[in-house]
C-alpha cells in the first residue's frame, strides 16, 4: 500500500467541492491505489454545512480515504499539503464592481498563499478554481516566495474540455478523437479557445470546419459556455468544473502521455508572453511536472486574439498591484 497523499480542497462545503471531494476520495484523481488524507477549508459560518459534507464522506466508506480533517484554519489545511485546490472565492455579491471583486479575492488568496508557503509541502502541486482564478494564482504565488512560482496553476481545463466537446460534435465524432486542443490565456470571456493545430481523427480540423462557425459560433459558445450553464441551470458549472480539476490534477501529477492540455501557469516569455502573470498555454506533462509545447506557427487572428486575453489579464494585475508583496 502506497504511504497517503494529504489533499487541501478549499470552499469544501460548495457546490463544486460538493463534486470534487468524493471523485476525489474514489480515486478519481491519482488513482484507486493511492491511499488520501482530505484536509477541507471553509469560512466560519459555513462550518455546520461542512461538517455535514464529512458525514457524508464518512457515510460513503472510501477504501482509500484514511483522514479527514475539517477546519476553518488555513494553516491547519495546508499543513504538509501535497496537493490543494483552491476553489473557495468571494462570488460578486449586487453592486460588486469587478474591482471590488479582484480586491475582495485578493484578501483571501494573498492570506492563502502565506498559509501555504509556511505550511504545505515543498513540492505542493496548486491549483487555483475559484474566480478570478489566473489573477487569484498569481496572489497566492506572489505571497508564497518560499514556493516556486512554477507550483501555482490556474483552470482553463474546463474550458478545454469544452471545446474537445464542441469540435467533436460538429464533426460527427468522438472527444478522444480530438487531439492539440488549445486555451490561450484567461478563465473568462477573452479566452482564445484555438483549433489552428487541432486534428480530428488524424485531419486538420480547419480543414473540416467552416472559418465562419470557428469565428461565429465555436469560439463565442466556448467563451461564454459559462454564462449558458447559469442561464439553463440557475447555477453555475459545478459537476463540470470539478471534472475538469480531477483532469487537470491527474495529468500533471501522473503524466498526459504526450497528449496536449491546457494549464494557466506563469507566463514565461513563451509566444511572447511576458512574465508577470498566469495565462494559459498548450501544455504535455512528465514526471509531475508541466512543459509548454514550443514551436507552434501562429497567424495573425491568433496572435490578435492571444494578444487581447493578456491585455485583460495585465489589467487585472494592475487593479491588485499593491497587494502582489
Ligand atoms: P459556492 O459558492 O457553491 O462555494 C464556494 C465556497 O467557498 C462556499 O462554501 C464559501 O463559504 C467558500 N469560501 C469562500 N471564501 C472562502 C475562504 N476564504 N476560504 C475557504 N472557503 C471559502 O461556489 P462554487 O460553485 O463551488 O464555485 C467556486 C468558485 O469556482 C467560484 O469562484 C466560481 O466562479 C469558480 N469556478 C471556476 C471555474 C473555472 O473553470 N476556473 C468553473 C466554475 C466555477
Amino acid at each position: 500500500m502506497k504511504a497517503p497523499v494529504r489533499i487541501a480542497i478549499t470552499g469544501a462545503a460548495g457546490q463544486i467541492s460538493y463534486s470534487l471531494a468524493f471523485r476525489i476520495a474514489s480515486g478519481d484523481m491519482l488513482g484507486k491505489d493511492q491511499p488520501v488524507i482530505l484536509q477541507l477549508l471553509e469560512i466560519t459560518p459555513a462550518m455546520d454545512a461542512l461538517n455535514g459534507v464529512v458525514m457524508e464522506l464518512n457515510d460513503c466508506a472510501f477504501p482509500l480515504v484514511q483522514d479527514i480533517v475539517a477546519t476553518d484554519d488555513a494553516n491547519v489545511a495546508f499543513k504538509d499539503a501535497d496537493f490543494a485546490l483552491l476553489v473557495g472565492a468571494r462570488p460578486r455579491g449586487p453592486g460588486m464592481e469587478r474591482k471590488d471583486l479582484l480586491e475582495a479575492n485578493a484578501a483571501i488568496f494573498s492570506a492563502q498563499g502565506k498559509a501555504l508557503n509556511d505550511n504545505a509541502s515543498r513540492d505542493v502541486k496548486v491549483l487555483v478554481v475559484g474566480n478570478p482564478a489566473n489573477t487569484n494564482a498569481l496572489i497566492a504565488s506572489c505571497n508564497a516566495p518560499d514556493l516556486d512560482a512554477g507550483q501555482f496553476t490556474a483552470m482553463t481545463r474546463l474550458d478545454h474540455n469544452r471545446a474537445l466537446t464542441q469540435l467533436a460534435q460538429k464533426t460527427g465524432k468522438h472527444v478522444t478523437d480530438v487531439e492539440s486542443m488549445i486555451i490561450w490565456g484567461n478563465h473568462s470571456a477573452t479566452q482564445y479557445p484555438d483549433i489552428a493545430h487541432c486534428k480530428v481523427d488524424g485531419k486538420p480540423a480547419p480543414e473540416l470546419v467552416e472559418r465562419d462557425w470557428y469565428e461565429n459560433d465555436f469560439i463565442p459558445t466556448v467563451q461564454q459556455r459559462g454564462a449558458a450553464i447559469i442561464k439553463a441551470r440557475g447555477a453555475s458549472s459545478a459537476a463540470s468544473a470539478a471534472s475538469s480539476a480531477i483532469d487537470h490534477m491527474r495529468d500533471w501529477a501522473l503524466g498526459t502521455d504526450g497528449k496536449i492540455v491546457s494549464m494557466a501557469i506563469p507566463a514565461d516569455g513563451s509566444y511572447g508572453i511576458e512574465p508577470g502573470i498566469i495565462y494559459s498555454y498548450p501544455v504535455t506533462c512528465q514526471g509531475g511536472k508541466y512543459e509548454i509545447v514550443q514551436g507552434l506557427e501562429l497567424d495573425d487572428f491568433s496572435k490578435q486574439k492571444m494578444k487581447a486575453t493578456e491585455d485583460e489579464l495585465r489589467e487585472e494585475r494592475a487593479a491588485v498591484e499593491h497587494l502582489l508583496g
